[in-house]
C-alpha cells in the first residue's frame, strides 16, 4: 500500500524547482552583499515562475547561528546567544520582506528540526565509516570557521603584532591542537573530479576552473576536521553520544539545505516532491570551497547526488575593498536615501557574476533616476497622462496610420521589441541579469526617441491626427507592457504598478505574453482598452538635496 502510494505520488507530482541562498551568519546585521545574494536567488525563482506559472518553487534562505563568531558577537552585545540570534535572524526576515525576496522557507540552525537532521546526517557518516577520531593540529581562522593549510598562511604585521593570516581571506589564523572527528574528504577526490567535468555545474565557468584547480592541488586534500572541543565552542550542536565535541559549523550549516525539505523524514521529502538535488544553489565566491568541495563530498558519502548547479557570484566592494562585517566597511541596505526598489534594481543591474562590483551611493541614485524615473517611469507618465491621453485609454492600433509612421525610428523600435523576449530569455537563463536589463533599457531609449520624434503634443492639437496619435501611444504602451513583463524578476513591485496602470490582467503577465507584440497579432488587439485613472508616477526621482527638489517642482 505504502509503496503504491509512493509510486503514485511520484508520477502525479511534478518535481519542484529548488533554489537556495546560503544561510547567513548572525554575527552582525545584514549588509547589501547579503541582500544581493538573496535578490539574485529571488530573480532566478521569479523567472522560473514567469516562464512556467505552474512551476512549484521551493526557495529557501535563513540564518546560520552556531559557532565561535556568534558566541563572541552575542557576548559583545550583552545578550544570551539565543536571544541575540533571534534578534539578528529577524532582521534578515524583515530585510527580505522589504526587498520582495519571496522565499518559501526560512531555516534557522538553532531550530530543533535542524538539530535532528544534523544528528541523523552525522550518524549516517559514522555508520559508513567516513568519520573517525584523530589528533589534529593546524592553523584555524575563527572568522572563516576553517582550518587553513600551512601553505596558505603568511606572516603579517598587524597593529605592531606579528601574526599569521590566511592567504585566501586575509583573516588572522591561530595554531590549534586538539582531538577532533575527521571526515575522509580524501576519499572523494576522484568523485569530485568526475563531477566537475560536467559543463555548467558551476557557473560562471571561471569558478568551476577554480574548483578543478583546488581539487588537483594536494594541499587541499587532506581529510578535514568536522568537530571542535565543546570546551572551546559550546554554542553548537553536540556530536551524537559525545558531549565533549561540537559539530563543525560548516557541516551543521550545509545540512540546512536538506533540513528545509524535511530530512531525514523520507515521507516528508516525498510529499514535497523529491526536490533534492537542488536546481540552483546561489553562493558568493568566498564560500565556493565549502559548497563546491565539502558539500558535494558529504552528499556523495551518503549516496546523495550533489546539487545540479552552483551559481557563484563575485563581491560588492566599497572603494575597491570587499564589503564585509569583519572589515567594518559595510553598507546597510537601510541607510539609503533610495527606496527599496531602487537598490534592488541597482544590485541586479550593475553586478556581473564574474567580477567584483563597486558600490557607490552616487551610482545608485544616478541609475535609479535616469533609468527608473526617466527612461521607464517618465515615458509611462507621458503616455498615460491627461495631456496626451485625456480619455485614459490604451488606444487602438489603426492599420493605415501604422503604415504611415516615420519609417526609421518606428521600425527600429518595433524590431527591438520583437527581438527582446529572446534576447532576455537567453540572458536570464545564463543568470546575466545586467544584460537582460540592458536590452530592456536600450529598447526603452529607442521608445523615447520614437515618441519624441512623432511630436504627440502637436498631434493632440489637431483632431484629424487623432488616429496617428492613437498609434503612437499604442506602440509606446505596448513597449512598456512588454518591458514590464520582462522586468518582473528584477523590479517586481514597479512592474506590477506599471502593468496595473495599463490594466493588463493578472493572468496575462507571464513570459508567453511578451513574445508577440500587438502589431504582430491580427484582429483581436485592434480595440480600445481603458487604463487605470489618476496621475501616474512610477518612480519618484530621488533628490539628495531638498532645495533641488523644491526648485524642480516649482
Ligand atoms: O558564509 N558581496 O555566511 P555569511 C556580495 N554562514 N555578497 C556578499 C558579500 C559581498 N561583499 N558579503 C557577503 C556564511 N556576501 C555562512 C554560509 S551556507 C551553508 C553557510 C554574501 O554571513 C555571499 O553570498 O558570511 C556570501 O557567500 C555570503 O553572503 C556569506 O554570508
Ligand atoms: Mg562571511
Amino acid at each position: 500500500m505504502r509503496l503504491t502510494l509512493r509510486l503514485l505520488s511520484s508520477v502525479v507530482q511534478r518535481r519542484p524547482f529548488y533554489v537556495t541562498t546560503p544561510i547567513f551568519y548572525v554575527n552582525a546585521a545584514p549588509h547589501i552583499g547579503h541582500l544581493y545574494t538573496a535578490v539574485v536567488a529571488d530573480a532566478i525563482q521569479r523567472f522560473e515562475k514567469l516562464i512556467d506559472p505552474d512551476c512549484n518553487v521551493i526557495f529557501s534562505t535563513g540564518t546560520d547561528e552556531h559557532g565561535t563568531k556568534i558566541q563572541q558577537a552575542a557576548a559583545k552585545a550583552n545578550l544570551a546567544p539565543q536571544e541575540y540570534c533571534n534578534k539578528i535572524s529577524e532582521e534578515y526576515r524583515t530585510l527580505f520582506k522589504d526587498f520582495d525576496v519571496e522565499y518559501t522557507d526560512f531555516i534557522r540552525t538553532t531550530e530543533e528540526r535542524h538539530k535532528k537532521a544534523v544528528h541523523h546526517f552525522w550518524k549516517k557518516l559514522v555508520k559508513k565509516d567516513y568519520i573517525y577520531k584523530a589528533k589534529y593540529s593546524g592553523w584555524y581562522s575563527v572568522n572563516d570557521e576553517s582550518f587553513v593549510p600551512e601553505t596558505h598562511v603568511r606572516d603579517e604585521l598587524r597593529n605592531g603584532e606579528q601574526v599569521k593570516v590566511s592567504l585566501e581571506s586575509g583573516h588572522v589564523v591561530e595554531w590549534t591542537e586538539e582531538t577532533n572527528y575527521m571526515f575522509r574528504l580524501s576519499a572523494f577526490k576522484t568523485h569530485l573530479q568526475e563531477w566537475l567535468k560536467n559543463d555548467g555545474v558551476i557557473t560562471p565557468s571561471k569558478f568551476q576552473k577554480h574548483l578543478v584547480d583546488m581539487v588537483q592541488n594536494e594541499a587541499y586534500f587532506p581529510d578535514i576536521s568536522v568537530s571542535r572541543p565543546s570546551s572551546r565552542v559550546h554554542w553548537a550542536i553536540r556530536v551524537p553520544d559525545d558531549e565533549e565535541q561540537s559539530i563543525y559549523v560548516w557541516l551543521d550549516a550545509l545540512v540546512n539545505y536538506l533540513t528545509v525539505l524535511g530530512y531525514p523524514d523520507e515521507d516528508a521529502m516525498i510529499k514535497r516532491g523529491r526536490p533534492w538535488p537542488a536546481d540552483v544553489q546561489v553562493i558568493g565566491k568566498d564560500i565556493l570551497k565549502f559548497h563546491g568541495i565539502y558539500w558535494p563530498a558529504f552528499l556523495m558519502a551518503l549516496n546523495w547526488p550533489p546539487p545540479r548547479r552552483l551559481v557563484c557570484h563575485s563581491h560588492w566592494t566599497v572603494c575597491g575593498a570587499k564589503m564585509s562585517k569583519s572589515c567594518h566597511n559595510v553598507v546597510s541596505p537601510r541607510l539609503e536615501p533610495a527606496p527599496a526598489p531602487a537598490l534592488r534594481y541597482m544590485l541586479l543591474r550593475e553586478a556581473t557574476m564574474h567580477d567584483d562590483a563597486n558600490y557607490s551611493q552616487t551610482k545608485l541614485i544616478n541609475i535609479a533616476n535616469s533609468e527608473l524615473a526617466d527612461t521607464l517611469g517618465n515615458l509611462g507618465s507621458r503616455c498615460c497622462g491627461a495631456a496626451l491621453n485625456p480619455r485614459g485609454e490604451f488606444p487602438p492600433l489603426h492599420a493605415t496610420e501604422l503604415g504611415e509612421l516615420r519609417p526609421g525610428v518606428a521600425s527600429e523600435l518595433m524590431d527591438c521589441v520583437e527581438a527582446l523576449h529572446e534576447i532576455c530569455y537567453n540572458h536570464y537563463t545564463n543568470y546575466q541579469f545586467y544584460k537582460a536589463v540592458d536590452a530592456v533599457i536600450h529598447t526603452l531609449h529607442v521608445a523615447n526617441l520614437f515618441f519624441e520624434s512623432h511630436k504627440p503634443w502637436e498631434l493632440r492639437k489637431k483632431p484629424e491626427c487623432q488616429k496617428e496619435l492613437d498609434v503612437i501611444l499604442h506602440i509606446t504602451m505596448e513597449t512598456l507592457r512588454i518591458s514590464a513583463i520582462i522586468l518582473q524578476p528584477i523590479i517586481p513591485q514597479l512592474s506590477e504598478k506599471l502593468l496595473d496602470k495599463l490594466q493588463i490582467p493578472k493572468d496575462s503577465r507571464s513570459w508567453q505574453h511578451c513574445v508577440t507584440p500587438s502589431w504582430r497579432v491580427q484582429g483581436a488587439i485592434y480595440e480600445t482598452k481603458n487604463i487605470q485613472g489618476g496621475k501616474f508616477v512610477l518612480f519618484p526621482r530621488i533628490y539628495t538635496d531638498k532645495k533641488q527638489k523644491k526648485s524642480v517642482s516649482a
